[in-house]
């Protein structure tokens, strides 16, 4: 996989000012860095207008609202923010950062020490998977690292807490691997590193529920509404690990990666890659974007 590269017409934007990249800077006493504290969005805008904000600004007020931080911004201030950024931008396609942290506070973790919560944005150009990976698939691993229960920490929240997700990352680099799918506790599939995982069974398509220890994905959201426009059927059920290999597709899906077929788990080749479901569902994603962020 290619590296995931910043450019230098990066822009910025740390509470309600833009900025050069080399000012955006916060203190080593925030709690976003000491713990993980905070929630934050990816979100994609192609010509130059950002994709699905509402639901990701909704989501956004949905994890602030579980760990009880409050957010400075109102969602008018921050779609205004974004807009203005993207028109921005000098690539009309890109990868937008939305991150709330907890704020300065003591060295104790106690959130109740933070007083002024920190909001910035990052839009730049992002390449998360190569571009072949449409067509050729990718590699992924299943990881030894188990996707943390949803009763400890609800996989609906967009947490800045992923070392869960980078563990299992690492064990697809070490495997040399484009991607780890998790499981959960019961062995049955979370979701992959950064993305939701599908699996087509009888023409059906079918992901895993949150409780599962999948985040309430917005692409995985949106497949899902356009394979019923389709007349797909389609589940949210648990999907044990042996149905991996005995499905007759598997894809992942996520802001970033947008929808990638899966070639192979564990060096055993998937029946079908791409799948004719994941050519249907890819070509019809690829609509909806075009209909999305067509110009105004
Ligand atoms: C852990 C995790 N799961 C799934 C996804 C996909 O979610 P979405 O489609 O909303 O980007 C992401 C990416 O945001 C993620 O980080």
């Amino acid at each position: 996989m290619s590296q995931s590269q910043f450019h230098n017409n990066t822009l910025c934007w740390l509470n309600g000012e833009q900025c050069l990249p080399a000012n955006a800077t916060i203190s080593i006493f925030d709690h976003g860095v000491l713990y993980g504290d905070g929630v934050f969005e990816g979100i994609r805008f192609y010509n130059h207008q950002p994709f699905l904000l509402n639901q990701h600004l909704a989501r956004l007020q949905r994890s602030a609202h579980h760990i009880e931080l409050d957010i400075p911004f109102s969602n008018e201030k921050l779609t205004e923010t974004i807009n203005t950024l993207c028109l921005q931008a000098e690539f009309a396609a890109g990868y937008i950062r939305l991150v709330i942290t907890r704020g300065k506070g003591g060295l104790g973790m106690n959130p109740k020490n933070c007083h002024e919560a920190n909001t910035f944005i990052i839009v730049a150009e992002l390449e998360m998977m190569p571009p072949e990976a449409s067509n050729a698939g990718i590699s992924t691993i299943i990881a030894k690292t188990q996707r943390i229960s949803s009763r400890a920490l609800d996989s609906r929240t967009k947490s800045l807490n992923y070392l869960n997700n980078i563990l299992a990352k690492q064990e697809a680099n070490a495997a040399n691997a484009d991607e780890a799918i998790l499981l959960n506790s019961q062995g049955n599939v979370a979701e992959a590193s950064a993305e939701n995982l599908f699996i087509v069974k009888d023409d059906c398509l079918i992901t895993p529920p949150c409780q599962d220890g999948a985040l309430e994905g917005i692409t995985r959201g949106t497949l899902l509404f356009l394979a019923d426009k389709m007349g797909i059927p389609t589940e949210i059920r648990s999907i044990p690990a042996a149905s991996l290999l005995t499905a007759d597709e598997v894809f992942l899906c996520g802001t970033g990666a947008r929808i990638v077929p899966v070639r192979c788990i564990d060096e055993i080749e998937t029946a079908n890659c791409p799948g004719p479901i994941f050519n249907q569902l890819n070509l019809s994603y690829s609509h909806f974007v075009e209909e999305q962020t067509l110009s105004k």
